[in-house]
């Protein structure tokens, strides 16, 4: 190992939403239990707001609680949060981004003059970049471009408020650099939270994104009523049409990875849990329009990998549509998803 990844690691969190104080929990407390490994202050950023008169920023490092977004959990004293990205990142070794996808780009930008040359980027972020002119991109490449440093991501059914409150989970971590495997286990590993890490960042980012198209889906089967049997098609075809779309875009043979936490885990879970598969519910069961709804991040989504879809005419669009078509109640539904596919 050389000199570098030797000397006591700084690490910071850029975000702090439910999955950012999940992870804020975690980190704190295993960079003050590993001192020789580790420097013991974590700092923050957190995008400031102000709830009930106090800034969101006083509140954590008084009470030590995200009161906003992941209330009645206490995050260690020694994650402090501050208001200013550029202050959270300056002399950190290893920056944790989680915010949610829209705002990566942005805050990578007010960053770049003063982040450490050869620091470590670690994307928890699940969603594409769809960037005008430049299409699909991954997050993490956006994060390694604007910041110059080399970043891997950490993905897998890890909704956050089970993790928070500390119920069993995996997650895979994808680096390309085996030297830093051992750090970035020693960073997140817990008992209830196991690591594997690998070295397929892409395609571990690539399940990350794609997984919550499929858990529209899935919100869709649930919203017409439909039962298991249904529900486990819609995850089989979409397993597969997820593996056909890291082959054709991503260039990648590497199945292996779906069968990782990121993969088929994070796959299921959303299916069954978590805000695409809700979405996908309340669009059949309200009827309503989905531009019209404030989940941005799905729609865009969808409509990158309807693409995918459309293009290699897979399996699963037609089910979809059978599954829609076969309902009297669907119509309406039914145009939704249409919109979807050939937006
Ligand atoms: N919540 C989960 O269970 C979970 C699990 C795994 C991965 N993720 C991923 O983590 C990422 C973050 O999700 P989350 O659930 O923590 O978010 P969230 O919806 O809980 O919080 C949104 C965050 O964005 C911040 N924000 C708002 N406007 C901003 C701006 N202009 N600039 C910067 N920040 C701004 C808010 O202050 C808040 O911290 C997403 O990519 C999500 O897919 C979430």
């Amino acid at each position: 190992m050389n000199a570098a990844l030797a000397a006591l690691k700084r690490v910071c969190l850029i975000g702090s939403g439910n999955w950012g104080s999940a992870i804020a929990k975690i980190v704190g407390l295993n960079v003050m239990n590993q001192p020789d490994v580790f420097e013991k202050e974590v700092l923050m950023y957190v995008y400031e707001e102000i709830i009930d008169g106090a800034k969101l920023t006083d509140i954590i490092n008084l009470e030590h609680e995200n009161v906003k977004y992941l209330p009645d959990i206490k995050i260690s004293p020694n994650v402090i949060a501050v208001p200013d990205v550029v202050q959270a990142c300056t002399n950190a070794d290893i920056l944790i981004f989680v915010l949610p996808h829209q705002f990566v780009k942005e805050t990578c930008e007010k960053m770049a003059s003063a982040v450490k040359p050869g620091a470590l980027g670690l994307s928890l972020i699940k969603g594409f970049v769809l960037t005008e002119g430049e299409g699909i991109q991954l997050v993490s490449n956006i994060i390694k471009n604007t910041l110059d440093i080399e970043t891997a991501v950490l993905m897998g059914a890890n909704l956050a408020t089970e993790v928070a409150s500390e119920m069993f989970c995996e997650t895979t971590i994808a680096c390309h650099n085996p030297e830093y495997h051992g750090i970035l286990s020693k960073l997140f590993q817990t008992p209830y939270f196991r690591v594997k890490v690998i070295e397929n960042v892409a395609g571990v980012e690539a399940c990350g994104a794609l997984k919550n198209v499929v858990g529209i889906g899935a919100g869709i089967v649930d919203g017409l009523g439909f039962g298991d049997n249904t529900k486990a098609a819609v995850i089989r075809l979409g397993l597969m049409e997820m593996m056909k779309f890291t082959k054709v875009f991503l260039e990648s043979d590497d199945i292996s990875v779906f069968f990782e936490s990121c993969g088929i885990a994070d796959l299921v879970a959303t299916c069954h849990g978590g805000r695409n598969r809700l979405l996908g519910e309340a669009v059949v069961k309200s009827m309503k329009y989905i531009c019209h709804s404030s989940y941005f991040e799905p729609f865009c989504l969808s409509r990158l990998f309807s693409a995918a879809a459309f293009s290699y005419n897979h399996s699963s669009r037609h089910m979809m549509f059978q599954v829609l078509y076969s309902h009297h109640m669907a119509k309406n539904s039914c145009l939704v998803f249409t919109y979807f596919i050939y937006e």
